[in-house]
């Protein structure tokens, strides 16, 4: 029988192998590649000493293909639990080093198991991704362990706070677990999400097309939307994760700890000349938001995507909201169907994490075409409709020049439940702009006119006067309060205050049918 010492060698040396991973090979090839490894990056979200791992000497237990003489304690993920923060977090990090981070029937015990006790706890759960996708020795049992994990995913949503950081390959099924996280934040040049890759692409379409071009950080941050933001390195990726915990909760039963600021800057002149005179002048919404907002507290999600509409968080005295707002400047703020889902998407995700919503409106309205219509503007714009009206965080709209049409309705209007109305003095708010709504209702008197340019010049101006301004909704009370650009910030301090204990017991039901 082994001696007390030689027991004690025994497992340190088991856990000095598990530190290795693929062996130092393989950890070289990984730092050449400009990666960190899955190790380094845990060290570096947390905060120092804090991490404890759990399953340090899980193996795998396929016998198939030789694979009986390839042990490697850990099977390729690391996980555990640790402070961030300060804060209580979860998190798996794939090795690439071992089996290139494939996912093995064991490696997916692993992440289940830490994403059940992070359930349990209520605390947020981070995914490092970096994987060659199901252990191709393992055949079905490895896809049962991504099923396992997709269905914990599902179960978490809206429980704890999920974040996928991709910071390697990600493909095939792989590619649903963190879909269906809250947010996926993606390495630009070194990490690649695809359903199927360029080869099947190349076999079935006859497209070429390199992993980058289909399925990049770039791509999907700007094309598909699959990415809420990327970052420069892994460095940076894992600041990124950080950061974006900091505007959230532990849990949906909990609110985002709220940070002791002092508060001297309540009225900002800054906000005064920001809308120009000229109301088809475009002016940069960011401007609006960082003139209403502590400083420099805005992150921005989906950047680059649908840059018709602006999401993201910030902090308004010390407190997490999340804010949606038209860009003027990107087509003029309207509303097309990936700019409504991307709104509709935040809106939910503030609205399970407790997180208050400032809704900032200039939108002319919903974007026409056949390419709206075929690709089914109706049922996404419904969507936003649907998520907003069902929110019950505290909701707060400021129409800072234009609310037309369906779009004065679905963004945040008084009517599906926002508890406070602002618009500034020079808000235009009606069914249409003032040249359209003349043509159609004024045409035979126009048609009839000695001058019919005139004459519509003359009907576009009385409209104008009549509807272009916010005082029609004020009075009608779908307007609480008309006010001072420069007096935003205060008012928005004192409204949240107030709507801090808000609570909406909504109808029992199982679930409501988002129009998907
Ligand atoms: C087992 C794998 C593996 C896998 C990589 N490796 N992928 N082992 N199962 N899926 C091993 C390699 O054999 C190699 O082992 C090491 O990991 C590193 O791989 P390299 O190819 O040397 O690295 P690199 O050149 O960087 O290329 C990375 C890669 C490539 C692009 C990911 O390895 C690759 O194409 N792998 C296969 C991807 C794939 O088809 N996976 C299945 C997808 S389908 P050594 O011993 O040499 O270090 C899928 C379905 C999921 O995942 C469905 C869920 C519902």
């Amino acid at each position: 029988m082994d001696s007390k010492q030689e027991k004690i060698n025994k497992l340190k040396e088991a856990l000095d192998l598990s530190k290795l991973g693929g062996g130092q090979k393989r950890i070289d090839k990984q730092h050449a590649n400009k990666k960190l490894t899955a190790r380094e990056r845990i060290e570096y979200l947390f905060d120092e000493g804090s991490f404890e791992e759990i399953g340090a000497l899980v193996t795998h237990r396929t016998t198939d293909f030789g694979m009986e003489n390839q042990i490697y304690y850990g099977d390729g993920v690391v996980t555990g639990y640790g402070t961030v923060n300060g804060r209580l977090i979860y998190a798996y990090a794939q090795d690439f080093t071992v089996f290139g981070g494939s996912l093995s029937e064991t490696h997916a015990e692993k992440i289940c198991k830490i994403m059940d006790m992070a359930v349990k706890v209520g605390a947020p759960i981070i995914g490092l991704n970096d994987s060659g996708g199901a252990r191709i020795q393992e055949g079905v049992r490895s896809l049962g362990g991504y099923a396992d994990i997709f269905y914990r995913n599902v179960q978490a949503s809206g429980v704890i706070p999920q974040i996928s950081a991709v910071m390697g390959p990600c493909a095939g099924g792989a590619v649903y677990s963190p879909a269906m996280t809250d947010f996926t934040i993606m390495v630009e040049n070194s990490s690649y999400m695809f359903v199927t890759g360029p080869n099947v692409v190349k076999t079935v379409t006859n497209e070429e097309v390199t992993s980058e071009e289909l399925g990049g950080a770039l791509t999907h941050a700007s094309k598909s939307g699959v990415a809420h933001k990327t970052s420069e390195n892994d460095i940076a990726c894992l600041e990124d994760v950080k950061k974006l915990l900091s505007y959230l909760p532990q849990n949906n039963t909990e609110k985002t700890k709220k940070l002791e600021i002092t508060i001297d800057d309540e009225v900002r002149d800054v906000l005064s000349d920001i809308v120009p005179d000229n109301p088809n002048k475009p002016y940069d919404m960011h401007d609006v938001i960082s003139g209403v907002i502590d400083d420099n507290s805005f992150y921005e999600i989906h950047k680059d995507y649908a840059e018709s509409i602006i999401v993201g968080f910030a902090r308004l005295g010390g407190r997490s909201i999340g804010i949606i707002a038209n860009q003027p400047m990107a087509f003029a703020g309207v509303l097309g169907v990936n700019s409504s889902r991307k709104a509709a998407r935040f809106t939910r995700t503030c609205d399970c994490f407790n997180i208050p919503l400032l809704v900032l409106v200039d939108v002319p309205g919903f974007l026409p075409g056949t390419d709206q219509e075929w690709n089914g503007i109706i049922v996404h714009g419904a969507k936003l409709l649907y998520a907003l009206s069902e929110a019950t965080v505290p909701r707060i709209t400021v129409i800072t020049r234009k609310a037309y049409g369906g779009a004065y309705d679905v963004m945040n209007s008084k009517h599906i439940g926002a508890d406070f109305n602002y618009a500034w003095p020079g808000a235009e708010i009606a069914v249409m702009g003032a040249k359209g709504a003349s043509e159609i209702i004024f045409r035979k008197e126009i048609a009839a006119a000695d001058n019919p340019e005139e004459k519509l010049a003359e009907k576009e101006t009385e409209y104008a006067e009549k509807f272009a301004n916010p005082y029609r909704a004020a009075k009608r009370g779908f307007i609480d309060e008309v006010i001072l650009p420069k007096n935003t910030r205060r008012k928005l301090l004192k409204a949240f205050d107030m709507l801090e204990n808000k609570k909406i017991d909504s109808p029992k039901r199982k679930h409501g049918n988002i129009p998907l």
